[in-house]
């Protein structure tokens, strides 16, 4: 079966690592890919948005099955693009249609989701420039620190957390008639503060039935001890050690089974995998978000503990058939350590020459941001490399992760060398 995977980061080149190892595959593309998939697959340039360009490498390259990496296409609705066109119909999407991907493209859509369907979360209203002075009054009446949310995509930006109540007003204006995150913020959601640690599980369902992917959780602080900007992930842990059988029981019968069944219940068709962002307070599990898709780099420590085929996977998946698969899971544990480039998460550096990779032993280095020039592999994003090893324990995981980062090198290549540092 031909397979295509939409997308170019650490995610993608895990999800390619994974599928070329099954035997039902035989041609693998990604597409736009980086350095590293094009080792693994055939990278074909073109942009994740762009579904007309999508369609017609489908059909000249027949094409079986799609995978959506990321969330703007899914959002966008490359889903709904598929089912609605006569010669692309039949191949399976895995990744949900725009109505159920609105769990991650609007942080109101996804409350009331969570009120309706009774599934413990942050209490919550969301405000309008029309109802901007309503939303002060909310303000006055929570506890600090205040949390405040563009209900739209924002790039993992649109988040803010507040200590002073002159400056949560100040913000929630801003978000409301300066557009400080564009569209995202002409709605914003003002939640109650949860104290307490997150993780995140992973789901894989198929509208009927679902599996349980391995948990993680991810550093997504630039700087050690969870200080300073906001990124994409910095680094992740699997399975998340203070996540114990009697708290992911919780999770289950609280979180995911309303959540498949109030999908169910809202007719909400929903095929691929569920990301739900959890915090867990004296115990008791709350979903901070859904996102339609996996994590990055949960990705890189998830996927390579499954055991199973995930080509065999997918298949059921698109069948209907998730109550039947077996899901093998490797008992051991998994960490990821992201390499990035100088300055990120702002403005950073690129085109750096990458050096050492060959020298890596007894861990997998996922590409993100890179790709070829003249020969050389080069980096092109903030995040560059996500170097994945397995231990008895997320320490020894971790310990060959930060031994094997001592052989590679780029110009201001940075690290974290605190990753599980809480744990
Ligand atoms: P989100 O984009 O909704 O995942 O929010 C980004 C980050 O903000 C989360 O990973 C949490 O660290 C934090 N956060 C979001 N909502 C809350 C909340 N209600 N209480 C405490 N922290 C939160
Ligand atoms: N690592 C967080 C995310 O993928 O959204």
């Amino acid at each position: 079966m031909n397979i295509l995977i939409l997308g170019s980061g650490g995610r993608e080149s895990a999800l390619a690592w994974k599928i070329a190892q099954s035997d039902k595959i035989e041609q693998l593309f990604i597409a736009p890919g980086n350095a590293g998939t094009k080792n693994i697959g055939i990278n074909l340039q073109l942009s994740v948005n762009d579904f007309e360009a999508i369609k017609k490498i489908v059909l000249e390259n027949k094409i079986k099955m799609v995978i959506v990496g990321p969330e703007d296409p899914l959002v966008n609705g490359i889903h709904d693009f598929f089912l609605s066109d006569k010669e692309l119909g039949n191949i399976p999407v895995i990744g949900p249609q725009k109505l159920a991907a609105q769990l991650e493209g609007s942080k109101e859509f996804a409350k009331k989701f969570m009120v309706r369907h009774k599934i413990p979360t942050a209490k919550y209203q969301s405000f309008t420039i029309e109802t901007l002075q309503k939303g002060f009054t909310f303000l006055e009446n929570l506890d600090a620190p205040y949390v405040l949310k563009a209900d739209g995509l924002a790039a993992g930006k649109g988040v803010l957390i507040l200590n002073n109540l002159q400056e949560a007003k100040k913000e929630l204006k801003e978000m409301l008639t300066l557009k400080k995150f564009g569209d995202a913020s002409s709605k914003v959601v003002i939640e109650e503060f949860l104290d307490g640690i997150e993780m995140s599980s992973f789901v894989l369902t198929d509208s009927e039935n679902y599996v349980i992917l391995p948990n993680a959780k991810d550093y997504k602080r630039i700087g050690e001890g969870d200080k300073g900007l906001n990124t994409g992930g910095m680094g992740a842990i699997s399975p998340v050690p203070f996540a114990d059988e009697e708290f992911l029981t919780k999770v289950e019968e609280r979180i995911i089974k309303p959540t498949i069944k109030g999908l169910k219940r809202d007719n909400i068709p929903y095929v691929g995998f569920i990301f739900i962002g959890l915090i867990k307070v004296n115990n008791e599990p709350f979903v901070i978000e859904y996102n339609v898709r996996m994590g990055d780099p949960e990705t890189e420590v998830v996927i390579p503990r499954i055991k199973s085929d995930l080509v065999d996977l997918f298949i059921a998946t698109a069948e209907k058939k998730l109550d039947e698969f077996n899901l093998e899971i490797d008992e051991r544990s998994a960490t990821t350590v992201m390499l990035v480039s100088g300055g990120y998460p702002e403005s950073y550096e690129k085109e750096k020459e990458i050096s050492g990779l060959d020298n890596v032993k007894n861990s997998i280095v996922f590409h993100a941001g890179t790709t070829v020039k003249n020969d050389k592999v080069i980096s092109c994003g903030g995040r560059v490399l996500a170097v994945t090893s397995f231990g008895k324990d997320f320490e020894e995981a971790l310990s060959k992760s930060y031994q094997n980062i001592e052989k590679i090198q780029f110009d201001k290549m940075s690290y974290r060398k605190d990753i599980g540092f809480d744990l």
